[in-house]
């Protein structure tokens, strides 16, 4: 499916602002890796490149993909200001139609969400055909819209529980072992500056 709409919308989110998120990685993906040894990692929809940087900087070796030129050129200027531009790989794909070469120790899909139609569940097909034995696929959704809107919109976004996620990938049981499934709170601050939670769907799972 081609989804050039999908792609200027993305880049025009992107222009918006010279920064839309924070440059931090994101807690969950924090929780799960902090204790790995470094190995190689491929992050999707990597945005403005927080979660590959921080990987980075842990030693890993990262390819980083999103839709958005504009967020990757950010996440590059800001990996060579922060030193790790040499073990960043980024790389433009639209999801719905191509998925990088190579085989990872991880893979990491964090808030993969799109106001546009988007087959997580083929892009969560290919990234678990993406992790090399004994390795993880980490992938952590929104579980509901932000507690600061009360509808989405007209928007078609989704919010599907991890355990459904999960079946719709079906993989064999021969192959994958469930490593963790929650849904823990975070939390967060409204546009308004109010304190909210805001609650993941975490799903962290290991190729045998
Ligand atoms: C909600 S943002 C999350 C960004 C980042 N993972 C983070 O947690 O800060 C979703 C990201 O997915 C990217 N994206 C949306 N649709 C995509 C597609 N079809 N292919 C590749 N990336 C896509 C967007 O450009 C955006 O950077």
């Amino acid at each position: 499916m081609s989804t050039p709409d999908a792609k200027q919308h993305w880049e025009e989110r992107y222009s918006e602002r010279n920064r839309i998120w924070s440059g931090r990685a994101n807690v969950r993906l924090v929780e799960m890796v902090s204790n790995l040894e470094p190995g190689t990692a491929l992050d999707l929809g990597s945005g403005e490149g927080g979660d590959a940087m921080w990987l980075a900087e842990r030693g890993w070796r990262v390819v980083a993909v999103d839709i958005a030129e504009t967020a990757l050129r950010r996440a590059a200027t800001d990996a060579v200001a922060r030193g790790v531009g040499d073990r960043i790989d980024f790389q433009q794909h639209d999801l719905s139609e191509s998925f990088p070469d190579g085989e990872f120790d991880l893979v990491n899909a964090q808030f993969l969400h799109s106001t546009f139609p988007l087959d997580r569940t083929a892009i969560f097909r290919s990234a678990a055909r993406a992790v090399r034995a004994g390795g993880l696929l980490l992938i952590v959704d929104h579980g509901t819209p932000p507690p600061w809107l009360s509808e989405l919109h007209g928007h078609h976004q989704t919010f599907t529980p991890p355990e459904e996620v999960v079946a719709a990938l079906n993989l064999p049981e021969s192959e994958w072992e469930p490593a963790k499934i929650s849904t823990p709170m975070r939390d967060v601050t409204t546009p308004d500056g109010e304190p909210a939670q805001w609650s993941d769907n975490v799903i962290l799972l290991r190729r045998r």
